[in-house]
């Protein structure tokens, strides 16, 4: 090894270690091992633990998948354990992590008979009670790192963030080692990489439902931050803290499908082809512009006529009128500056939306849409055409479209204000939207445009990615729904049985749909019924961290109603004065909406008339979907998080764990 390489080895790894005399030495970040629970010295659990713990270090144990549990003993002395490393451990690491750990544990708490031990590479957990295939959140550890991403850049970060983590969520939750790891581009110099684990003897929708618990317990305003629990755990960092070409070796495109298809034993199962990415679940739309602009639509359309002339005659199947839809992809290069990048507003599902001013000065808004969809051109044109015809001020107008080789562009209508989600992620702005003449619209127009797109219109249409920032408002705070056209434009030909597919954002989706793709109206019911709680609480779901024991905004709302405290989950904004009994309603229907089974979930038209008739009985909503027990006991590491940078790991209640810690 030349003196350079070794120097960076040593570099590296006394930045992961934190300065332990051991290079190997993995790093330890937390132990639960509440003293309630103890065995004595010389007890038959004591033989049994010993037992367990030599068969979970034993060479012959599974470090290859990085999982392996054991049973040693017989009731009540039976003890349960498992060890669990990280995805991108190599079998020869996962050892020495295990090995590491079981000795540690002696240290650590030498009677404990229920222990979890964390580390950055692996966890050790033994109990008295059978912890094999049931979720266990209590016993967390959380660490954030101490620097917060600079304020004007939190937003983009925290939807990044949570972007990542969503789909990593849902892939971890499909793939058999209940693992995943992504990496998004966060500026041109520094990556984001995103990893979340579940233990593999938890099923599917359990692992799925403990990650979003942690994904909702990490704030994203910092540069790094990672949550453990006893069945999953989930980080994120700005540098590579996991192993990069392990990653790759072990997430191979296939296993994105489940179930895998099946692969021919002469073809390597590495691929270096980066996985699918779905850039449609971006909730970073916002279309918006300074000044209030009325577009003077009419005036547009006359434009179209001209620029059609030049465009290219090619759909046979549209009438002729249709064809003005089409323009010169030269027109809209012109319009946008050439897609430059000062004229970028936004990234919305499928895109990134540019400000484009046409010569007649109409300014619009200009979609250019990324290079991943295989439909055939003429199959776009009538999607837009179809599109484009709906009309209804609660949705933002498609105008037209343009293509030009691989390039589909879609120009919609520019709408002035800013999204919903810009005013609830602003507590200077929520001011603005009082009860009465805002939130309440606001909710009757979301609901208006949604049934339009479901049953007014010739078609009916699934919006898949209703969310706050999808909800543009106009000069006069009107709300209008935006990307409807695209759900439908790539949304019909998904089915099911690919996953990876799924478009929408965490936090809105249904629990059919986020588990096992299925879609219907009632999916779009469900993120109406989020975007409801959204709207009166003043706060987005993504805001619910765990720092007052809270979970979901679902479940919040859920916990307020039965205690017959609804009233609590009003925006202290509006609480003084608003129409309660208005309110109310609006948190009931809210709750129907988010019922797990959709078939509980009320349809837009009745939802619609709920809203609008006080006649209209409202059925008794039940514990809605993702809803997450509370943990009967407070969590003995649930103290406030302090903080850590990623050099020094240490721990998060100095005052219990720290000095247990030999160092
Ligand atoms: C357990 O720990 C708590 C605080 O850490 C302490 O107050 C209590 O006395 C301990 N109980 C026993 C049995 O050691
Ligand atoms: C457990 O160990 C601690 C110290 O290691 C000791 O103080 C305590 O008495 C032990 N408890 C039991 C029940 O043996
Ligand atoms: C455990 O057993 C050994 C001998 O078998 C004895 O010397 C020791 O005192 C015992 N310790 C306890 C805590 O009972
Ligand atoms: C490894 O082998 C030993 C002896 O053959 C056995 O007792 C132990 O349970 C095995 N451990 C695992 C994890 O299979
Ligand atoms: C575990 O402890 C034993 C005895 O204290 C020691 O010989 C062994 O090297 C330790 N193993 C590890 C992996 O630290
Ligand atoms: C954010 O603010 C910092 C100074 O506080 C500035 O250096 C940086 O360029 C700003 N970034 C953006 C994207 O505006
Ligand atoms: C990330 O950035 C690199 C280099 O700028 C680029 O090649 C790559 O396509 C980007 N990836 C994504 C997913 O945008
Ligand atoms: C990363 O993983 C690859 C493949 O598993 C391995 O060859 C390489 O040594 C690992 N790198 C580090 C720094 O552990
Ligand atoms: C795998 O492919 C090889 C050649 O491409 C073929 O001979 C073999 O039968 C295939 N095996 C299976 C299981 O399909």
């Amino acid at each position: 090894m030349s003196s350079c390489t070794s120097l960076i080895f040593l570099f590296l790894f006394s930045f992961l270690t934190s300065f332990k005399a051991s290079a190997r030495n993995p790093v330890f970040l937390n132990q639960f091992c509440p003293n309630t629970t103890t065995f004595s010295r010389n007890s038959t659990y004591s033989t049994n633990l010993k037992t367990l713990l030599s068969s979970l270090s034993s060479p012959n144990a599974s470090y290859s998948t990085g999982f392996q549990n054991a049973i040693a003993g017989q009731a009540p002395d039976r003890v349960t354990g498992l060890f669990l490393c990280r995805g991108d451990q190599s079998p020869e690491d996962c050892h020495n992590c295990v090995a590491f750990s079981v000795n540690h544990t002696f240290n650590i708490c030498p009677n404990g008979s229920e222990v979890v031990l964390y580390y950055d590479e692996c966890m050790l957990r033994y109990s008295h009670q059978n912890i094999l295939s049931t979720v266990t959140l209590r016993g967390r550890n959380i660490q954030l790192n101490g620097n917060k991403i600079s304020s004007n850049q939190s937003d983009r970060f925290e939807d990044l963030v949570s972007l990542t983590m969503n789909q990593a969520a849902l892939e971890a939750a499909s793939s058999s080692r209940k693992f995943s790891a992504i990496k998004a581009n966060w500026t041109a110099l520094h990556s984001l990489y995103v990893l979340l684990q579940c233990t593999p003897d938890i099923n599917k929708q359990e692992c799925l439902s403990c990650l979003y618990e942690s994904i909702y317990g990490i704030p994203f305003n910092r540069i790094g931050g990672k949550l453990n629990r006893p069945s999953c755990s989930a980080r994120y960092e700005l540098y590579p803290f996991y192993n990069e070409t392990a990653v790759r070796a072990l997430l191979p495109p296939s296993q994105q499908a489940p179930p895998p298809p099946p692969t021919n034993a002469s073809t390597s199962p590495v691929s270096s082809t980066p996985r699918p990415r779905k850039s449609g679940n971006s909730n970073m739309l916002a279309v918006s512009i300074v000044v209030p602009i009325i577009v003077p639509v009419l005036l547009f359309i006359a434009g179209y006529c001209f620029f059609a002339k030049r465009a290219k005659k090619t759909s046979d199947i549209a009438p002729a009128c249709d064809e003005s839809l089409q323009l010169d992809y030269r027109t809209i290069q012109a319009a946008t500056n050439d897609f430059s990048q000062s004229n970028r507003i936004g990234r919305g599902g499928f895109g990134v939306v540019y400000k484009g001013t046409f010569w007649d000065g109409t300014e619009v808004a200009v979609k250019r849409l990324s290079k991943t969809s295989r439909q055939g051109d003429t199959e776009f044109k009538n999607e837009v055409v179809v599109v484009a015809k709906l009309q209804h001020r609660n949705l933002v107008r498609l105008l037209g479209f343009s293509l030009q080789g691989e390039e589909r562009v879609l120009v919609y209508e520019y709408v002035p204000n800013k999204s919903l989600d810009y005013f609830l992620s602003d507590p200077a702005k929520q001011g603005l939207l009082d009860w009465r003449t805002r939130r309440y619209k606001i909710i009757g127009g979301i609901a208006r445009g949604i049934l339009y797109l479901h049953q007014d219109s010739r078609l009916t249409i699934i919006h898949r990615d209703l969310k706050a920032s999808n909800v543009l408002l106009d000069a006069d705070m009107n709300p209008k729904i935006a990307d409807f056209g695209m759900a439908r434009i790539f949304g019909m030909d998904q089915t099911q049985e690919n996953t990876s597919r799924i478009v929408g954002t965490y936090g809105y989706m249904s629990p059919e749909y986020a588990m096992n793709g299925q879609f219907s109206m009632k999916s779009d019911v469900y993120s109406f019924g989020v975007l409801v709680l959204e709207i009166i609480s003043g706060r987005k779901n993504s805001s619910f961290y765990a720092t007052d024991g809270t979970h979901a905004l679902v479940t919040h709302a859920w916990r307020l109603w039965s205690n017959g405290t609804a009233l609590d989950l009003v925006d202290p904004v509006i609480v003084d004065n608003c129409q309660r009994n208005e309110v109310v309603r609006c948190i009931h229907i809210g709750l129907l909406c988010v019922q797990e089974d959709p078939v509980d979930r009320p349809t837009m038209q009745t939802i619609f008339m709920m809203l609008t008739s006080n006649t209209v009985t409202i059925p008794v909503p039940q514990q809605p979907g993702f809803f997450v027990q509370s943990r009967p006991e407070r969590d003995p590491l649930d103290s406030d998080p302090s903080t850590t940078n990623k050099s020094v790991a240490t721990s998060v209640d100095d005052s219990s764990i720290t000095d247990l810690y030999p160092r």
